[in-house]
This record gives structure tokens, sequence and C-alpha cells, in this order.
């Protein structure tokens, strides 16, 4: 697939993962911690899951695939030799990060925080980690048309 229209697609769903994320800290999750209401925190995730979900996939396949544009196929990954390998894998073992964080919260506490308001404080942590490696993969994404780092 031509090269534009990847980024196409991985800008918009970067502006859908992230967007999302911060709309989740911002607007809903301070409220939730207010009324010490966990459903605000639940309904939000629920209707933002199928989107979220297809756009981070979209990252992804579309971000290997432009990394694969730029020479960096799998055998170089995590070497850290190259700037753009450098930026590449930095970004993997941030996704890696997000997947962690991502498993935990499905796993061990969404399942509690239905019945347990006081699991909002490790919910808490999980959102903003996941908005800050988020908003940390765009940074490093537009190091790329720099030459990398
Ligand atoms: C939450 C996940 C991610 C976000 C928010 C994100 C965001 C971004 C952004 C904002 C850019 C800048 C494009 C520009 O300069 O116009 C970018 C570029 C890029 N990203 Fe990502 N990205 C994510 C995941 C990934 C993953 C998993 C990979 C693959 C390992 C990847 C590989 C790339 C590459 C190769 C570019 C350079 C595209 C170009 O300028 O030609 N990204 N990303």
């Amino acid at each position: 697939m031509n090269h534009h229209l990847l980024l196409i697609i991985h800008l918009l769903s970067a502006a859908i993962w992230v967007g999302g994320h911060i709309l989740l800290c911002v607007a809903y999750l301070p409220k939730a911690l207010k009324e010490k209401d966990t459903k605000i925190i639940l309904n939000y995730e629920k209707k933002y899951e199928p989107v979220g979900m297809t756009s981070l996939f979209l990252l992804v396949v579309t971000g290997i695939l432009m990394a694969y544009k730029y020479g960096v196929t799998i055998n170089y990954w995590f070497q850290f030799a190259t700037p753009i390998e450098s930026v590449v894998s930095s970004k993997l073992i941030l996704l890696f990060t997000t997947a962690a964080f991502a498993l935990s919260a499905q796993f061990r506490v969404l399942p509690k925080l239905k019945t347990n308001p006081r699991k909002l404080p490790e919910m808490t942590f999980h959102i903003v980690s996941v908005t800050t490696i988020g908003i940390l993969m765009l940074i490093f994404g537009s190091f790329i048309r720099f030459g990398g780092f």
C-alpha cells in the first residue's frame, strides 16, 4: 500500500486512540472520581472499546508497514543502531507496555471495579499511564520526519 495512504490511516487512528484517552482523562475520569461512580468509566469503556481497539490495531499494522518501507524490518528491531530504527524500536516497547496495561486492566481491575469503587485509584493509574504512553508514541512518531533520534 502507498506510504502516504498508510500515514493517513496511521494519523486518523492516532487521533482516535490518543484523543479518546485524553477525553477519558479530562472529562469522564474526574467526574467518576468526584462522584465515586465506577459506571461512568465502565460505560465509556464499553462504547469506546470497539473503536479504540480497531484504531490501536490499525496503528500497529500501518506503523509496521511504514517501518518496513523505511527499511526497518524485524531483523533490525531493538538494536538501536540507526535513528529511524531507534524510534520504531522505542514505539514497539511502548506498544508492549500499553498491551501489558490493557491486559492488567481487563483481567485484574475492570472485573472488580464493577462492584468495588475502591478500585478507582488503581484504574486511574492505568488510564493515566496508557494516555501518557499514547502521547509519547505520538511525539516519538513525529521525530521520524526529522530523521529519528
Ligand atoms: C499509540 C500508538 C501510536 C501513535 C499514537 C502513533 C502516532 C504517530 C504519529 C503522530 C506519527 C507522525 C507522522 C508524521 O510525522 O506526520 C507517527 C509516525 C510513525 N509511526 Fe506511529 N504511532 C503509534 C504506533 C506506532 C507503531 C506500533 C509503529 C510501528 C512500530 C509506528 C511506526 C511509525 C512510523 C514508521 C512513522 C513514520 C511515518 C512517516 O512519517 O512516514 N507507530 N506515529
